[in-house]
């Protein structure tokens, strides 16, 4: 396969200081990208940058809640590169709660304001430089299993998280018409500091627990398979794909193992 699958295409990633985000700029500029790195950790993401290369990526502070940063961070590659083909909207926060029983509705507004209003503001900001560009650009969000199943997180990033894909969906058919595409990308559980955090586990027993709920045994998820599936949906091998939401997790939400256990269980008393 090519390593220059996005050749002359200039990126903006959300919260790519760390984590899935990180591993996305280094893969998408070795893969021939400027990439522009939008984070709130100016420390982290000027020295991710720097670690890099100056010529292949810089930084913008940008807090994902504010839309005038998103709006502004969003201008920034077309001011600096004259052009943005690609947005991947990352940043994302998830806050601990047992049940919705003692639900904390500040933790709640805040997972919604980062998770969905900042990703709201990156399609409505992105998709406005595409569309004024006249560039058939790749939006990509990052949503979650907690996109399509609940179990996997409190009740609020479960929310948000839905949130994200219904917005993928929204926008996909709002931006097809101007030829953009706007795809998510849900992974299981990723042993990064926001995953390692929101579980209170170490990244090995994160990366147990993934591979635990996983139909595929003998792969450990990686921030760096999820970067994969974002450079095919940014690149142009996904032309013709758009308002996918494209699941990392190894087949774990295809089955529901209670069913499972079920069935094994009767046949082996058969
Ligand atoms: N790690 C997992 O298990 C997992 C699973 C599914 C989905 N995700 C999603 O992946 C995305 C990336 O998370 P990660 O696991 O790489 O964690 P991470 O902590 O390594 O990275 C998250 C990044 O988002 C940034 N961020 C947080 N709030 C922000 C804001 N208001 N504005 C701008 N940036 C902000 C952080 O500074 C950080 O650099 C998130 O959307 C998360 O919900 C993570």
């Amino acid at each position: 396969m090519s390593k220059t699958r996005l050749e002359g295409k200039v990126a903006i990633i959300t919260g790519a200081a760390s984590g899935i985000g990180e591993a996305t700029a280094r893969l998408f500029t070795s893969n021939g990208a400027i990439v522009v790195i939008a984070d709130i950790q100016d420390k982290l993401g000027i020295a991710v940058a720097a670690s890099i290369g100056a010529d292949k990526c810089s930084y913008v502070h940008c807090d994902v809640t504010d839309e005038a940063q998103v709006e502004s961070a969003v201008h920034y590659p077309v001011s600096k590169h004259g052009r943005l083909d690609i947005m991947y909207s990352n940043a994302g926060v998830a806050i601990l709660s047992p049940s919705i029983l003692e639900l904390n509705m500040g933790d709640f507004d805040k997972v919604m304001s980062v998770n969905v209003r900042g990703t709201a503001a990156a399609l409505k900001h992105a998709g406005r430089a595409m569309v004024a560009a006249g560039i058939r650009g790749s939006i990509i969000c990052t949503g979650s299993i907690a996109s399509c199943q609940s179990g996997y997180g409190p009740a609020g990033y479960v929310t948000s998280k839905h949130a994200v894909l219904g917005l993928v969906r929204a926008a996909a058919a709002d931006l097809g018409r101007h030829g953009i595409r706007v795809n998510c990308v849900s992974p299981s559980g990723v042993a990064t500091p926001m995953g390692c955090e929101a579980t209170r586990m170490t990244p090995e027993e994160m990366e147990q627990l993934t591979a635990a709920i996983s139909c595929l045994k003998g792969a450990v998820l990686k921030a760096n398979h999820v970067a994969a599936a974002a450079l095919f949906l940014a690149s142009d091998e996904s032309e013709f794909i758009s308002g996918h939401n494209l699941v990392i997790d190894g087949g774990s939400t295809v089955v529901n193992p209670t069913t499972l256990q079920i069935f094994e269980q009767a046949s082996n008393e058969a």
